[in-house]
């Protein structure tokens, strides 16, 4: 339970509609600006969606509406740090699309229930998140499949955004720590997920 007593996975307000629009327009004048082929049919897709509006998780980082914009713009900010700070050399294209989309599989995957509780002692019905996975092929996996309709990635894009969430198995090598090996940017876009997800942004 939260310090305001709603569960975890209540849907909160936390953004106003200008911050909503200002991050949302970030976002979109950065794909815009990039001169990789069909980035703007992918923006324009992107409007379709709830990106803009989703929240970055249920119960945990920034999990109210407009929360996922703001991890994908913290995950950019970490990742060009990286860059900045001499530990990795990547293109600021492959920055700007591997960041801002790493999470794209999260466009239309939450959903909206109602649930009973009680609050300081009274019944209350709350808007909780839940999820609607209705293309379950894995995570960094849809992410790349959905930026694929649209533009090329690189060998090493398509292995920082598939991989992200670092190695997903006990062995070694697994598949993270060979591309890692091979593509540095797979361990900077795995660390910046960490920083922004667990070091910078906020939970209930
Ligand atoms: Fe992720
Ligand atoms: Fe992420």
């Amino acid at each position: 339970m939260a310090a305001d007593n709603l569960p975890d996975n209540a849907v909160r307000a936390v953004l106003s509609d200008d911050e909503l629009r200002k991050n949302a327009h970030e976002i979109d004048s950065i794909l815009r600006s990039l001169k990789r082929p069909g980035i703007a049919n992918l923006a324009d897709w992107l409007k379709t969606t709830d990106f803009y509006k989703a929240p970055a998780s249920t119960k945990y980082h920034l999990n109210h509406p407009g929360g996922l914009a703001i991890h994908s713009l913290n995950v950019y900010h970490r990742l060009q740090a990286l860059v900045e700070a001499g530990l990795v050399a990547l293109d600021p294209e492959t920055v700007a699309i591997t960041a801002l989309l790493h999470d794209l599989c999260k466009a239309n995957f939450y959903g909206t229930d109602t649930r009973n509780v009680k609050v300081n002692g009274e019944w209350q019905s709350v808007n909780v998140w839940t999820v609607k996975e209705e293309f379950p092929v894995g995570h960094g996996e849809k992410s790349c499949y959905y930026i694929q309709r649209y533009i090329q990635l690189s060998e090493e894009e398509y292995a920082m955004i598939r991989l992200h969430m670092g190695p997903d198995t006990g062995k070694y090598p697994d598949p993270f720590s060979a591309c890692a090996a091979k593509f540095p940017g797979v361990a900077a876009l795995h660390i910046a997920d960490l920083e922004a997800a667990f070091l910078i942004e906020s939970r209930p």
